[in-house]
Parts: structure tokens; sequence; C-alpha cells
């Protein structure tokens, strides 16, 4: 049975974070042979139960929980930092291009390996991601993330009409694609189907009711789309679907609002829309990097907080501009400070780091599953090194409290910090 000896970081139910300098960390299989916490706290109080066990001794590291990407594409992999007046022109002229390519499995399939591995890198151990309107783009990140045993969660974009040639789908064969990946692959191991229409503007009326039912009958499932992100995008939106409320009471239309269900960005909303998210249990995928790269917006973190709707960080690669967990941190709180509603909203750092862990994972509908170190969670945790440069060394030695420490961490780290990213492995067969 693992047992490890360090400083140890997880989060209570209401969203603080609990701190052990010297804690421990035991490990045991579930009845799947997959790794689950069994305890964890203060090494003094919790060693005389493990003094039989060997333990790995991790002096001046940290162990915390896996980060939670809560919207990230996989094809836009190569497409980060790509400039661009904003959304639309950013699409049709990278994204929708690049997109084009993943038509060809073997392509898809070297992307994906490149991909998971970023995210592990980076110690993201769980995501929810687009793929493109290929199935075969599906099935090499589904693939990839098995044999690395990722924890998951993908689906073939449906995009029936404004799209060109390459990446537009069919109405009817999208539907039955995503059907049938949904019966092959959701629930397999560690992974799970999320119905992905792009946006409103780039489906057909009839591609949107075909995904609202394939929610209504899979209701485990995920839903994941885009929403309020761009001024242009929204008005676009509005034209093509004149009934609807607003752009998000599309979604709502056609039955996609409901819980596991995620929506990107979800900055211009007003206070009808926030409470339709809160109704329904959708959630928002907060993308700072992407909305400050592509000049898109503030997310209102007081408006979300008043009205009650639930939220997490997101990289939102490629128009994110990074893979790293920290500086998605980073760039919320850079965003907490503009979008404040000049009331001094100001994220504390044990808010930022919940937002891209626990408190994402319950956002996903996966509390108690991923994103923590409670008993009873998969074992999925990062080794971090508050030491990793020679700056973060001077400061967070200089940390006189916890806050200090993750402020330090947040503001100078990044990819360097996570000496190593340990996946929740399960066992197959008597020998492995
Ligand atoms: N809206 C529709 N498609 C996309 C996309 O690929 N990225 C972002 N940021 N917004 C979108
Ligand atoms: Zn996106």
């Amino acid at each position: 049975m693992p047992v490890y000896r360090s400083a140890l970081l997880r989060f209570a139910d209401d969203g603080t974070a609990l701190y052990d300098q010297d804690g421990l960390l035991a490990l045991g299989p579930d009845a799947q042979g997959r790794q689950r916490v069994l305890a964890a706290g203060a090494w003094h109080a919790l060693s005389p139960q493990y003094a039989h066990e060997p333990v790995t001794h991790l002096p001046g590291r940290i162990l915390a929980p896996g980060f939670v990407d809560m919207h990230i594409h996989f094809p836009q992999t190569d497409v980060i930092g790509s400039p661009a007046d904003g959304l639309l022109p950013w699409l049709e002229n990278y994204t929708f291009p690049h997109e084009s390519r993943f038509v060809e499995g073997g392509y898809a399939e070297q992307v994906a390996e490149v991909f998971v591995a970023e995210l592990l890198r980076n110690g993201v151990t769980t995501a929810l991601a687009f793929s493109t309107s290929h199935p075969a783009s599906v099935e090499a990140l589904f693939t990839e993330a098995r044999r690395q045993q990722l924890r998951l969660i993908t689906g073939k974009v449906l995009q029936d009409r404004h799209s060109p040639d390459g990446v537009r789908d069919d109405t009817e064969q999208s539907l039955i694609d995503t059907e049938a990946l949904i019966q092959r692959w959701h629930g397999v191991d560690r992974l799970g189907y999320a119905i992905t229409p792009r946006f409103a503007p780039t489906s057909t009326h009839e591609q949107l009711r075909g995904a609202g039912e394939l929610a209504a009958r899979y209701p485990d499932v995920w839903i994941q789309s885009h929403v309020a992100e761009n001024r242009d995008e929204i008005r676009w939106a509005r034209e093509l679907f004149p009934a609807a409320r607003s752009y998000l009471g599309v979604y709502d239309d056609f039955g996609l609002m409901r819980k596991r269900a995620v929506y990107a960005h979800c900055i211009h909303f007003d206070d009808d829309d926030r409470a339709l998210m809160r109704d329904t249990g959708a959630v928002a995928a907060v993308s700072p990097t992407s909305n400050l790269f592509l000049g898109s917006g503030f997310f209102d973190y007081a408006g979300a907080d008043r009205v009650g709707f639930g939220y997490g960080l997101a990289s939102d690669v490629g128009g994110g501009t990074s893979f790293s967990p920290f500086h998605t941190m980073l760039a919320a709180y850079y965003v907490g400070r503009e979008g404040q509603t000049k009331q001094g909203l100001s994220l504390s750092p044990q808010q930022l780091w919940w937002q891209h862990t626990a408190g994402a994972a319950r956002a996903l509908g996966l509390a108690g599953v991923v994103g923590n170190l409670q008993p009873g969670c998969e074992a999925d945790f990062v080794v971090l090194n508050p030491e990793a440069t020679p700056l973060l060394a001077r400061k967070t030695r200089q940390a006189r409290s916890l806050d200090e420490l993750l402020f330090a961490l947040i503001v100078l780290g990044d990819d360097r910090v996570v000496q190593e990213t340990v996946i929740s492995q399960a066992k197959y067969g008597s020998s492995a």
C-alpha cells in the first residue's frame, strides 16, 4: 500500500484549503484495482496506523490534487498563439483550416499523444475536451487517454452550417456518429462522452434538436458548447435564433441546459441568463487566458456568485495561451480584479486553486471522485516543487502563511513546478 510523507494540500467541502506541512497520504486499491485515497492528514496523527508500511518520504515537496481543466480543444494544440481581431476571424483564419486536418486518423493520433503528454506534464489529470467534427479525432483522443489512464471527457463536434468544407458535418450522420461514439466510449475505464455542438451559430435547428434528444436519452452523458463569448458572436446568434430570449436561451429551447452541461465563457450574461444556469444546473467553464488573448471580455465572478451558478477554471487552448493551470489561475486573478463591480473583489489563492481542482470537479459532477485528496477520491495527484526556480525558492521560503505560499506558486509557477504527475492506475490482470 503506497504511503507518502510530504506537505499535503486538499480541500474541505466549503472550498477552503486544508494544509498539513508534515502530512500523510495513504493509497489503496478499490474493487476495480484503481488506487484511491485511504487516509489523508497530519503525519503525527495517522502514521501509527501505517507503521509497518514502507513510506515514500518527499521532504520539501507538496502533494496536491491533480488539476481539472473544464474546457480545452485537443485539435488546437498547435493553434496556440494565433492572433486575430477577435473570435470569428480567429475561427475562420486559423482554427477551422487547422481542424480540417483531423479528418486523417494518423494525424489525430499523433496530436493526441502530444496533447495528453502536455496535460500530464502540466499536472492536469482530468479534462473536458473538444475533439473535431471528425469521429476519427474522438477515437484518437479516447484511445490515447485510455492508454495513459487520464480521466477524459470528449465528443465529436457538431457543426452542420456556417462552417467551411473540411469541418462541416452532415446533420443526420452527425447524430448517428454521436450516438455510436456514446455507446462505444461513455463509461469505459475513466472516459466519458460529451455531446458537443460547437456553438449555436454553426448548428441548424435540426442538429440542435437532435443533440437535445440525445441529451435526454443519455442523461449521464455531458454536454459542452460555447456561449456569450464575444459581442459579434452574440449578435450573429441573435440574428439566427430571433425567437430565443437570449443566446443562452437557444440552448435551453433545444433541451441542452441540464446538469452536466458545461458552457465555455459565459461572459456577456444578464441576470436571467445567470438564473437559467443556476436553475438548470448547467455550469460555466471560465477561460481567462483565452478571453484576454482574443479580447473577449471578463467573466463576472461577482454576478455569478450573486445569482449562484457553478463554474470552474479552464485553459481553452488554443484560444487560451497555456496548458499550465498556474497561468490560468493567475489570469483568473487578473480578471477578478478587472471584472469586479468596483467592490474590491479579489480572488484568494485558495479560491483560485479550488476552482481548478475540487471546484471544477464539482462543477463537472465529479465531486468526491477527482480534484481532491480526501478519503475515497481517485488518487490523481501532483508532486510540486516550491523551489523549482531560484526566484520561487526565495519567495516560497519567505512565505508566512498558506495564502502567501499558494500565491507565490500561482504568480511565479508553471510546468517547472510540477515534478511528477501520478495517475490513479487501475491494475489489469493478476500480474499487472
Ligand atoms: N466558439 C466556437 N468555437 C470556438 C472555439 O474553438 N474556441 C473558442 N474560444 N470559442 C469558440
Ligand atoms: Zn473553447
